[in-house]
């Protein structure tokens, strides 16, 4: 097996960040790449499938909490944000401040929105941000309803607010990169071909495509219905990658793995990205956010290099396949084996291009 097996659009980012890959292949320091944090888990929409229904308990990191983040920021070296949440970011009344202030110290900031209020934040988030993903999940009111629960004036709404970033992007020649969201399932499937037109046309960036994952609830797993669904769409879609305009998919790798996965029992991924949570709270990874037992310290009392030193990654029972770091785990599981195989991997990333989702690693 050679690295190229591992390296793949779930994996390459990381290979952004030698430095910190570097420390810990080879002294086991821990160094952060990313954080990810929600500032709210309320949330205004009602996907029926949100991986985080049950979790919308209305928390709302206050500005105390905020501005102690931002202080200790620059101590720890992290080079990427994202704002992504339990709930709606836009909600929070402090999104703007946030955004201004984590991008004066130099850190490339991604937020997930279901952009039903960017205009609330608006200039602040095109000035402020590197990146803005605005889940939509559909083409015609009709999905939307049935990915996000919301009447058609919601859709109509959202596309608005979309067309508005994109022109006003292009009339102030900023540098932001705007893109959308696609989660496949049944319902919106067959609009995967024309959402490419349709948002190409409204002037975005970037449409990223993933299957969608259903919770079962008895088994407490995702399970993975619509991944072949997904492998059948989105067989052809790279090729719509053009100029300015990207198409990328998550999890693409889940079925033309070659099925002799590496087992790990280290969440390696987990010491390169910080979750923090609407609690103020910091967990192991963003599916266990929330859960007392995989939670290693508070920002509002803790600081971020003593959390970092707590965490434990172990892999545990609950742990379940193909989650968000599995790719990446596998890539890093090989490279503790093969350092220099895994440091020296060259491939060729034009950061600007990167088919970015949720994360940069
Ligand atoms: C939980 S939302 C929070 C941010 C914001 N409210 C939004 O919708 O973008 C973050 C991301 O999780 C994704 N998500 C939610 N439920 C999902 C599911 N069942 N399967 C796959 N992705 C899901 C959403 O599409 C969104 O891109
Ligand atoms: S908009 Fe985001 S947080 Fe809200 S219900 Fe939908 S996926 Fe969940
Ligand atoms: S579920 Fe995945 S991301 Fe979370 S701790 Fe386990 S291996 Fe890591």
């Amino acid at each position: 097996m050679k690295i190229d097996n591992f390296i793949n659009t779930d994996t390459k980012n990381i290979l952004l960040h030698r430095d910190q890959l570097n420390n810990y292949l080879t002294k086991q320091n821990k160094s952060l790449v990313t954080i990810e944090i929600d500032l709210t888990n309320s949330c205004n929409q009602r996907c029926p499938q949100c991986t985080f229904g049950d979790y919308h308990t209305g928390l709302f990191l206050n500005r105390t909490v905020l501005d102690r983040l931002i202080e200790t920021i620059p101590e720890i070296g992290v080079k990427g944000m994202i704002i992504t949440g339990g709930g709606e970011p836009c909600l929070h009344k402090d999104l703007g401040y946030f955004v201004k202030a984590v991008s004066h110290l130099g850190v490339d900031i991604t937020l997930t929105t279901n952009g039903q209020f960017v205009e609330r934040h608006f200039d602040d988030l095109l000035n402020g941000l590197k990146r803005i993903r605005v889940s939509i999940d559909a083409m015609t009111p009709a999905s939307y309803k049935y990915t996000h629960g919301m009447e058609e004036r919601d859709f109509h709404k959202v596309i608005e607010n979309l067309r508005n970033l994109a022109d006003e992007k292009k009339k102030r020649g900023a540098s932001i990169d705007i893109g959308v969201s696609f989660m496949i399932c049944e319902p919106n499937a067959s609009e995967v071909m024309s959402a490419i037109e349709f948002y190409r046309e409204i002037g975005v960036n970037f449409l990223h495509f993933k299957p969608m994952q259903l919770w079962d609830k008895v088994n407490k797993k995702y399970y993975h219905k619509f991944y072949p669904m997904v492998e059948q769409v989105t067989s052809e879609l790279k090729s719509f990658t053009q100029g300015d305009f990207r198409v990328s998919i998550s999890r693409e790798n889940y079925y033309k793995q070659n099925l002799d996965r590496i087992k790990y029992n280290i969440c390696h991924g987990a010491f390169f990205d910080m979750i923090i949570g609407a609690d103020a709270s910091v967990y192991t990874c963003c599916h266990f956010k929330y859960n007392p037992d995989f939670c290693y310290g508070n920002i509002a009392s803790d600081g971020l290099n003593d959390i970092l030193k707590k965490i434990k990654a172990d892999v545990t029972k609950e742990c379940f396949k193909d989650c968000k770091m599995d790719a990446l785990n596998q890539l890093i599981e090989y490279g503790m084996l093969n350092p220099s195989e895994l440091l020296d991997a060259s491939v060729s990333i034009d950061r600007d291009k990167l088919p970015l989702g949720s994360k940069w690693l």
